[in-house]
């Protein structure tokens, strides 16, 4: 895989400011924006929708935007974003009744599609579908929250994802979403992963900069 890619998630950031939020981490050194839309259905919390993106891409934001769903149903919320301006979309398997038809959705919008696996979902979800998908997120802990601790057990499943991205020959990325640090992140990507969310260990750092480069630094060695 080419490069590796730090996506800090907006949802530590202070939303009174986003704009200016979401300029200082891409202009720290972010390569794309990871925007967490929360549902209080599928996961117990609330967070932002499609209006919200769009009035990052009126503000100006170039760069990927890249939407993980953490909504039930999903195929609605796919269309919206879309139109909004999202680049990425990835959505929970277990959350769509069609998981082919709602990556087709994505891939008819437009928008490059995604799998999102819950520390206890099964890879099995990739079967019949890694055709169709740009990226595969890991989640290292439960989503919902950000602030939350690494599971130890995804270790295990990047390798046996990367495993299947390797056995399928083909480019899809792998991301990890979730307790990714400075400290960590080495270990992430030695396991399989090449786009990294981060979302506290960024927005609750005094210098955005310094914390983007010291896990550029991590991920050089
Ligand atoms: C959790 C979200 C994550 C979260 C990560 O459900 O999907 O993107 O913001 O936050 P940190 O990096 O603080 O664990
Ligand atoms: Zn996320």
């Amino acid at each position: 895989m080419s490069s590796f890619l730090i996506a800090p998630s907006i949802l530590s950031a202070n939303f009174a400011r986003l704009g200016e939020e979401v300029d200082a981490v891409l202009s720290a050194g972010a390569d794309i924006v990871h925007f967490d839309v929360m549902d209080n259905h599928y996961v117990p919390n609330l967070t932002i929708g499609p209006m919200v993106c769009k009035a990052l891409r009126d503000y100006g934001v170039t760069a990927p935007i890249d939407v993980h769903l953490m909504v039930k149903p999903v195929d609605e919320m796919i269309t919206q974003f879309a139109e909004a301006g999202a680049s990425y979309i990835s959505f929970h398997p277990e959350a769509s009744e069609h998981v082919d038809r709602s990556l087709q959705l994505i891939i008819d919008a437009g928008c490059k599609p995604g799998l999102v696996f819950n520390p206890a979902t099964p890879l099995h979800y990739l079967d019949h579908v890694m055709d169709k998908l740009h990226h595969i997120l890991i989640m290292s802990v439960n989503p919902g929250f950000g602030g939350q601790q690494f599971l130890p057990s995804t270790y295990d499943k990047l390798r046996q994802v990367k495993q299947r991205v390797t056995d399928s020959g083909k480019n899809i990325r792998i991301e990890i979403d979730g307790g990714v640090k400075v400290d960590n992140i080495r270990a992430v990507a030695e396991a399989g992963a090449d786009m990294f969310v981060a979302g506290s260990a960024i927005f609750n750092a005094p210098d955005y900069q310094q914390v983007i480069n010291d896990m550029r630094e991590e991920l050089r060695q």
